[in-house]
């Protein structure tokens, strides 16, 4: 058995838990296994490298990917697309492991309708894919937004200032909610629920008029503010995404504006993305890793690994990239309730 395997999209701690898995299962059943380097972008330019024993040893700890990534999207492109299955069947591969997100995934999903055996592994930070009780990396970012809001309250206290901090997500609240519950927001703003500044002010001055002469306000980059997302650029990426962010400080200038509270904004931005995993980052992509290869040997392409209360099982892929999987209103009802 020759198994191929890739991470593709923004990185995210667990990559390299899940490759070492991958790697250190199908070492054990004998398979010979190729890492595509750079994600799609690898296959295209049939860019590899063999990854035995050695090559996956002491990276458990190492944030990143020690395979590279990249947001090549081969279905923009035929002339790509071609050259993408040539190699597929040059580099002699039986199957691939693709790990990623919704547009990695997305094009793993397209890959197997067409024959291509492929199996999914469900990584990124957004927690939004479907299909999944998480992904691995998500708990990663939760504990830095955590980490940061927990330093930003006694700054915030000893100024008296609001606190903007906004945080990844792309178009889903689910790091803003982890983080701002365990942090203990007095705000958390998400893209499902429009932003209503006469609430966001309220929460300040009734805080204020208790002597809390200070709060703290988590919001999600893609929170939308009067209807629409806050972008830092129009130009899209190969997937059609636009870069959100912003939302920080045009919230920051609002509510000084309306409260007359001394604002500040923090952008957490790639951070929550850097460095190494969680200790449930690292179970969860090392339980992930081991079961794409038990896929592989079971012959269950176009499949995805996935958490489902606490057990791992195994989903169609195009079910977890056909929706996006967003905070729902009970959930945000009951941090809600801790609000202020
Ligand atoms: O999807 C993961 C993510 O970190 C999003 O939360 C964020 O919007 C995006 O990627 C940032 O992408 P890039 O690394 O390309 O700036």
């Amino acid at each position: 058995m020759n198994l191929g395997i890739l991470t593709g999209g923004g990185d995210c701690p667990g990559l390299n838990p899940v490759i070492r898995a991958a790697v250190k299962t199908s070492l054990r059943y004998g398979y010979r296994v190729v890492g595509i380097r750079n994600g799609w972008k690898g296959l295209v330019e049939n860019d590899t490298q063999i990854l035995d024993l050695n090559a996956v040893s002491g990276i458990l700890h190492r944030g990143g990917t020690i395979l590279g990534t990249s947001r090549t999207n081969p279905y923009k492109d035929p002339a790509a697309l071609a050259k993408l299955k040539k190699n597929f069947k040059a580099l002699g591969l039986d199957a691939l492991i693709a790990i990623g997100g919704d547009d990695t995934l997305g094009v793993a999903s397209k890959l197997a309708k067409e024959g291509f055996d492929v199996v999914g592994v469900p990584k990124t930070i957004d927690n939004d894919l479907t299909g999944t009780d998480f992904t691995f990396g998500f708990d990663t970012a939760v504990n830095v937004a955590m980490e940061a809001i927990d330093r930003l309250h006694s700054t915030a206290e000893s100024h008296q200032r609001i606190m903007v901090v906004e945080v990844m997500g792309r178009h889903a609240g689910w790091i803003a909610v982890h983080s701002g519950i365990a942090g203990g927001a007095d705000l958390i703003l998400i893209p499902e629920i429009p932003i209503k500044m006469a609430e966001v002010c309220g929460v300040i001055k009734k805080r204020s008029a208790r002597g809390k002469n200070f709060s703290i306000i988590v919001v999600a980059e893609g929170a939308k503010f009067d209807g629409a997302e806050v972008t830092l650029e129009k130009k899209l990426d190969e997937f059609g995404h636009v870069r959100l962010g912003g939302i920080g400080e045009l919230l920051a200038k609002k509510i000084e504006e309306e409260t007359g509270f001394e604002t500040r904004v923090t952008v957490l931005g790639h951070i929550q993305r850097g460095g190494s995993a969680t200790a449930f980052d690292r179970v969860l992509g090392t339980r992930f890793g081991a079961k794409a290869v038990e896929l592989v040997k079971a012959g269950k392409f176009g499949q995805m690994v996935a958490l489902r209360a606490n057990d791992i099982i195994d989903i169609p892929i195009e079910v977890a990239v056909g929706t996006l999987k967003t905070v729902g209103t009970e959930f945000y009802e009951m941090a809600h309730s801790f609000f202020g």
